[in-house]
């Protein structure tokens, strides 16, 4: 679905990706980790072409994105993005969040966007918010209109970047679950976080990167028992994972408190 191919990316000085590839099958979920300023949201704008590689290539569904010929608004249509701020449009209702990339996007009409909003807005649990306006809206509820937003689209692939950081410890479960539900439905993501629940519910594999370069990747069962870099192992004690918390936070978030 998705094939990252030594993709190297540099702001001035500052070499920020280096030497980076993977692939992302379809229906799979690849969780991304590592410390602030690793380069996880460059490689997030590279794949969508936001700040296109310095070099390497970036092919979606077998067509490289980096191809001059290509039409890269089409091809960011079917790339959805989730962001940690949410971004959503602060003067739009929720529904008008979701339905404006339907009509200007996809050039649906009015009604059969609307329609399809609502039925998305249901899909996150907010069909019963779609007239409220962000600012009535709790983080948790605004980044599923956020999801709602990218998955509206029927994206190829969905790129989520540290979609429940900005949030409220009490709202981060509300947001998982819908993350959890819409990745079991068989939705491609590529999914930046330190949420290691989630990662263990649902990654095929996750990406540990740091200072630019895939220091280690593997599943979910293999960082949690037998990580071998250092860097990982200090990391993941970091974020209390390997120790301390580690049960807790491998617990999945349930059902309450998701609406
Ligand atoms: N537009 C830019 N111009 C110059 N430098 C940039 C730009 N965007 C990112 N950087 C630098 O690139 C490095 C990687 O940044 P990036 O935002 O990708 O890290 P990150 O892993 O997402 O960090 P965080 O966990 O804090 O979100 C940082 O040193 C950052 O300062
Ligand atoms: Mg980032």
């Amino acid at each position: 679905m998705l094939r990252i191919a030594d993709v190297w990316k540099s702001y001035g000085n500052l070499q920020v990706l280096k030497k980076i590839s993977f692939e992302v099958a379809e229906r799979e979920v690849k969780v991304i980790f590592g410390p602030s300023g690793s380069g996880k949201s460059t490689l997030l704008r590279c794949i969508n072409m936001l700040s296109p590689p310095d070099k390497g290539k970036v092919y979606l569904c077998g067509q490289n994105l980096m191809a001059p010929e290509i039409n890269l608004n089409e091809m960011r249509a079917r790339i959805g993005m989730v962001f940690q701020h949410f971004n959503l449009f602060v003067h739009l209702k929720a529904i008008d969040n979701v339905s404006i990339g339907l009509r200007r996007g996809k050039g649906l009409p009015k009604e059969e966007a609307r329609a399809k909003a609502l039925k998305t807005l249901a899909r996150v649990k907010m069909e019963d918010w779609a007239d409220h306006y962000p600012a009535q809206l709790s983080g948790g509820q605004q980044q599923r209109v956020g999801i709602a937003r990218a998955l509206s689209m029927d994206p190829d692939v969905i790129l989520f970047d540290e979609p429940t950081s900005a949030l409220d410890p009490e709202l981060i479960g509300e947001v998982l679950q819908v993350m959890l539900d819409i990745a079991k439905t068989g939705t491609t993501m590529v999914v930046v976080t330190h949420e290691m629940g989630f990662a263990n519910a649902v990654a095929s594999e996750m990406i540990f990167l740091d200072r630019g370069i895939i220091v280690e990747c593997g599943t979910p069962q293999h960082f949690f028992t037998s990580p071998k870099s250092e860097r990982v192992k200090r990391f993941l004690k970091q974020i209390d994972i390997l120790y301390g918390r580690h049960e807790e936070l491998l617990k999945l978030p349930n059902e309450e408190g998701s609406k």
